[in-house]
């Protein structure tokens, strides 16, 4: 018999959403992830290098000219002035670079804190590298950091802290002021962060990302994680990058040497590529969604969902205790799947203990207007 090392984990509620989600042909809002297309020249330049033979290992850091593209990029947006060689490393996807980051800071018996509800990868990659995780929930309703409870669960055990703004599934944001005061807090201590910043250019009404690359004193223990999946509308390239100081990243890469080596070549090429010709969609993109949430807010107005619209992320939390308080929140999302025609995820899965009230599921507004128009219009019914 082989003995589970996660023995808790089973398919995940995204996979069986999206599942249900065809089974009865309702609108898919559940998993993270655009109907619509990526840019055409994005795409283009991925054949254009497929047929000038880009084809074979690219190197394990990742190609130079991508690694010069996110230094360039942040240095212009957050002033950090990051070695495209020693500081940035281009993986593939955002969750290889935090399951490697997490095999190089945690040792058997240290603990992680990670702030609840959050991202279903942290926890299982923790366990895998001998650790445990400790939750500290964000305080509700507005998924704030609750400062007491973080300090409370700090022990001499712990090594590092997963931090996540914009924030997957709440939509909230991180502050400046957030970051001094988390900078206060593990001053004297060896702990690490690993900041998961996918959403960082899908913030809205005109606020800036505050990045922990912006911040001089987090980032000397930081590992900066993002995803040009999230940022290029291509979630299935599964391509991302990780900035961290050089004695970081050199662990790091020692890690991700062993898991995959390097991401896939010609994706490199064209990302490189686009970022250098067509610098605007990043500035675009917080309008971009900004269009699309709107949309889907001002169309839900008229239903009977509660919400505060997102302030990041393509993700839209929405409050059914005027419609089914009867129902938990997993049983919510499938009934709305089977009886009204839209999969959702319920804000539960994301908790180790959520609490018992919570009444909210999860909408993902990265959609054509008409699926948003569609899927309204069902909500509205509800
Ligand atoms: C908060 C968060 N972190 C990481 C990821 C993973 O990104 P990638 O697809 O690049 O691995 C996601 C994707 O949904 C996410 O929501």
């Amino acid at each position: 018999m082989l003995a589970s090392k996660l023995p808790k984990v089973g398919t995940t509620i995204f996979t069986r959403m999206s599942q249900l989600a065809v089974e009865t042909g309702a609108l898919n809002l559940s998993q993270g992830f655009p109907d619509f297309d990526s840019p055409a020249p994005l795409r283009e330049a991925v054949a254009r290098h497929i047929a000038a033979g880009h084809n074979q290992y690219a190197p394990m850091t990742g190609l130079p000219a991508l690694r010069q593209q996110v230094a360039a990029k942040v240095l212009a947006l957050y002033g950090c002035n990051a070695d495209a060689d020693s500081e940035v490393t281009i993986v593939p996807g955002a969750t290889e670079a935090i399951f490697c980051a997490v095999q190089a800071l945690i040792h058997p018996g240290d603990e992680a804190i990670v702030l609840d509800p959050c991202y279903d990868s942290y926890e299982p990659s923790v366990e895998l590298a001998g650790g445990r995780c400790v939750h500290v929930p964000l305080a509700l309703p507005d998924f704030s950091i609750d400062w007491q409870r973080l300090a409370d669960a700090i022990t001499p055990r712990t090594r590092l802290i997963f931090i996540n703004s914009p924030h997957n599934p709440s939509g909230a944001l991180i502050s400046r002021d957030d970051l001094d005061r988390l900078a206060v807090l593990i001053r004297d201590r060896n702990i690490h962060l690993i900041s998961d910043e996918v959403y960082e250019h899908l913030v809205f009404d005109g606020v800036r990302h505050a990045s922990v690359l912006a911040h001089e004193e987090l980032y000397q223990r930081a590992f900066v994680v993002s995803s040009f999946g999230k940022t290029y509308h291509v979630t299935g390239w599964k391509t991302g990058y990780v900035v961290a100081p050089p004695a970081l990243s050199a662990e790091l890469r020692k890690i991700h040497q062993y898991v995959t080596f390097c991401g896939v070549t010609p994706l490199q090429y064209a990302l490189a590529d686009f970022m250098i010709e067509h610098p605007e969609h990043i500035a675009e993109l917080p309008g971009f969604y900004q269009s699309k949430r709107d949309l889907f807010c001002d169309l839900l107005r008229g239903s009977r969902f509660t919400f505060n619209r997102a302030a990041g992320t393509y993700f839209q939390l929405a409050d059914y205790s005027a419609i089914r308080p009867d129902l938990d929140d997993v049983a919510m999302a499938e009934w709305l799947t089977r009886e009204h025609g839209v999969a959702a995820i319920p804000v539960s899965v994301f908790y180790q203990d959520a609490p018992r009230d919570l009444r909210l599921v999860r909408f993902c507004f990265a959609k054509r207007e008409e699926t948003l128009r569609q899927a309204a219009e069902k909500l509205r019914a509800v």
